[in-house]
């Protein structure tokens, strides 16, 4: 697709960052919730009308996983209504959108890896909220792109492997072991979504760190890539209860374009390691 002026929604977010760094080449307005509160509908077809980009990529989301439990209002205003109000808009001026969904649409019960064409069934509030998200965005706007990914990092973002890291200076560390996951590096997905937009195969797509590991076998990479030294235990679930339930088994993978496929989570994990500047035990 020919795109020159591009606008970034959430762009103070992990994936923000990344869209902003992978899209330098382009005309970028990149906007957070300060100038630009998705859920607002007359504020974003005030902006789109201002700006005029020739495509939206959405990284705006209410991702505290937890806090949505008790906080159905914020979930769904962030996740369902933001996402509705960008398809109406985007749809209005004629402009394709980008928007960004997560494996916690599935319920985890599969033993194989999720595909596109797997029914979704989310188990939290998160997961409801950006499925009904990801309807609004099918609904509005028929020049879609709805990018599914998962467990998410980038430099400075609040992450995984930035607090497990930090806890690196405890005599041991205690992580699940039986949720397992597709651990992605945020510029590696910039990178695969900047490849996906070179065509208008309009849909749905699993990008994701290829291959799945457990939270205990990621902090192993992350330890041992690092050279530290911290055991760390495994432990189940029901020692770690937290408010949200999360799906045990939310591997994804894509039946769509092997050559946007991203590199192993494994990569992900050599990437991140090389910039982290926290401390070295
Ligand atoms: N993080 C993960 O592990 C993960 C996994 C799978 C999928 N995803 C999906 O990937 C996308 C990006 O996630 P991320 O980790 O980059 O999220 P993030 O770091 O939490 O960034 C989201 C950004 O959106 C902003 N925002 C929230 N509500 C907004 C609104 N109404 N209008 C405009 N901006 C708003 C947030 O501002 P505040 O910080 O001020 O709220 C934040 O800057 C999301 O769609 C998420 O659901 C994430």
């Amino acid at each position: 697709m020919n795109i020159h002026k591009l606008l970034i929604t959430g762009a103070q977010g992990q994936l923000g960052q990344a869209l902003q760094a992978q899209f330098v080449d382009h005309e970028v307005v990149a906007w957070d919730i300060q100038e630009l509160d998705i859920g607002q509908l007359e504020h974003v077809r005030k902006a789109l009308n201002h700006i005029r980009p020739d495509m939206v990529l959405n990284a705006a989301a209410f991702t505290q996983v937890d806090q949505a439990e008790t906080n159905h209002e914020a979930a769904y205003r962030g996740n369902a209504l933001g996402p509705r109000n960008l398809a109406l808009a985007t749809n209005e001026i004629g402009i394709p959108l980008v928007h960004f969904s997560t494996d916690y649409v599935f319920d985890g019960q599969q033993s194989r890896p999720y595909h596109e064409f797997d029914r979704p069934n989310p188990l939290s509030v998160y997961g409801q909220s950006k499925l009904a998200g990801e309807e609004e965005v099918q609904k509005g706007n028929p020049r879609h792109f709805i990018v599914r990914t998962s467990w998410l990092y980038q430099l400075g973002g609040k992450n995984f492997p930035q607090t497990i890291l930090r806890l690196a200076n405890q005599k041991q560390v205690r992580v699940v072991n039986d949720q397992f996951g597709s651990p992605t590096f945020a510029p590696h997905l910039a990178q695969a979504v900047s490849r996906l937009l070179e065509s208008d195969a309009f849909g749905t797509y699993h990008l994701a760190g290829s291959g799945g590991t457990s939270w205990y076998d990621f902090t192993k990479a992350l330890y041992q890539a690092r050279g530290i030294q911290t055991a760390v235990m495994p432990i189940p679930t029901s020692e770690y209860p937290l408010p949200a339930p999360r799906p045990g088994y939310a591997v994804l993978t894509s039946l769509q374009d092997p050559s946007i496929t991203l590199p192993p989570w494994e990569e992900g994990v050599r990437d991140f390691v090389a910039q982290w500047k926290g401390p070295n035990l």
